[in-house]
Order: structure tokens, then C-alpha cells, then sequence
């Protein structure tokens, strides 16, 4: 049974969906922890509704950006975890953080990478113009938002959006493509070697895999990288 850690900043949706995936799939592992910030109350509160054990790790109680991380490291690593998830985890973390959970740690970024880095996505998107926009996982690796991706979800950005109406259907698509990716991890199908993704024998996501399906619901895509 491998052990998951998700970290979180806020309402923790995506959490949601991971922990209920696994529980509903039958992943050959668990959501044994999850830790959040201040902000984090709502997200905290649905993952002790799952039957998850919650932290409440406040970086403003620490003097020091290296004394918070030495902690949230000690309480990650007392669940002897084979993944941490970041799921809307607002903290930037410093290489030896990084480093230390290197191939073991994911997050989902709204947006499809490289495009828009950073914070303020969906308004940046629509401020560009783009046509498509989504949501990316990737591998966490030292700069932001630069690790390499295991797969994305696309979706339209239709006229009359406002940044709320993108935002929403961006976490909808989100919430279809972080359970998949972790649940490809779990399974051994894909992993970081020599800072690359690379797909094991176990190969591409099943037949009966929603996510193979080429088009989704609401005109959203998934797109993987074998
Ligand atoms: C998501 O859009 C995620 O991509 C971003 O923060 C948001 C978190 O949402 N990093 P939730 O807390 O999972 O609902």
C-alpha cells in the first residue's frame, strides 16, 4: 500500500477528487495525510469528512522559510510517503526541498505549461486571447512551475468568459486529470528519470481508462505524453 501526502493552500478540490478516486478505485494506496496552512480550513475539513488524517502547518509561525520546511518535511516524512501531492499548495519551495522529494512529488498548475507561469492565470489567458487554455501536471523540479509534464487537460476558452467562468471549467477539467496522473503514478506507469518523464513497460493508461478517450465532456481534452 504506498502512502500520499497532499498539501494544500485552500478549499482543496482537487484533493477531493484524488482522495475519492482512490477510495472509489481502488488504488493500491492511500491519502495518509494531508497538510495545509491557515487557509486551508475548508480543505482540511473535507479531507477529515474522507476519513484523512489533517495537519494545520501555519508558515507564519516560522522565522524562517528553511525552519517552516525542516517541519513540513518531518510531518511528511512521519507517513513514510512514496508521493506528495501538491494540490493548489501556494507556497514556493527551495531546491533542497525539492530535492529531497525529487521524483516523489507532483503538482497541477492551471494553465497548459509554459504558458503562464505563475499566479493570475486565467485572467493572463484571457487578457492574451488565447483559444485554449487547462491544466497541466508535472513533476516538481527547482524552478516554478517548470517540471516535466506527465499530462494535461485542455479546454476552450469560449467567448463571453470572464476570468470566473474560465477558472470554473479549468477545475472541472482539473478534477478529471489529477486523479488519472495519480493514479498512473500509483501504478507505476510513468516516471521522473534522468530529468524526464518516461513511460514504463506498464505503457499508456488502460482501454477502459476515462482519460483515453480522446474528447471529454464540455469540449475539454485530455492530452498525455507517451
Ligand atoms: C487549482 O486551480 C490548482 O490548479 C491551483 O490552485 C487551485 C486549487 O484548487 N494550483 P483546490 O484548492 O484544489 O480547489
Amino acid at each position: 500500500m504506498q502512502n500520499i501526502v497532499v498539501l494544500i493552500s485552500g478549499q482543496g478540490s482537487n484533493l477531493g477528487s484524488i482522495a475519492q478516486a482512490c477510495r472509489r478505485q481502488h488504488w493500491p494506496a492511500r491519502v495518509a495525510a494531508v497538510i495545509g496552512g491557515r487557509s486551508a480550513a475548508a480543505g482540511l475539513a473535507l479531507a477529515a469528512l474522507e476519513g484523512i488524517p489533517t495537519q494545520q502547518l501555519a508558515h507564519q509561525d516560522f522565522s524562517s522559510r528553511e525552519a517552516y520546511e525542516a517541519e513540513l518535511a518531518e510531518r511528511i516524512d512521519a507517513h513514510d510517503p512514496d508521493w506528495v501531492v501538491l494540490a493548489g499548495f501556494m507556497r514556493i519551495l527551495t531546491p533542497p526541498f525539492v530535492a529531497r522529494y525529487l521524483g516523489r512529488m507532483v503538482n497541477i498548475h492551471p494553465s497548459l505549461l509554459p504558458a503562464f507561469p505563475g499566479l493570475a492565470t486565467h485572467r493572463r489567458a484571457l487578457a492574451a486571447g488565447v483559444k485554449v487554455h487547462g491544466a497541466t501536471v508535472h513533476f516538481v523540479t527547482p524552478g516554478l512551475d517548470d517540471g516535466p509534464i506527465i499530462a494535461q487537460a485542455a479546454v476552450p476558452v469560449q467567448p463571453g468568459d470572464d476570468e470566473a467562468t474560465l477558472a470554473a471549467r479549468v477545475l472541472a477539467a482539473e478534477h478529471r486529470l489529477y486523479p488519472m496522473v495519480v493514479r498512473w503514478l500509483v501504478e507505476g506507469r510513468s516516471r521522473l528519470h534522468s530529468e524526464q518523464l518516461e513511460w514504463l513497460p506498464a505503457g499508456e493508461p488502460p482501454a477502459d481508462d476515462p482519460g483515453r478517450s480522446a474528447a471529454w465532456p464540455d469540449d475539454s481534452q485530455l492530452l498525455w505524453c507517451p
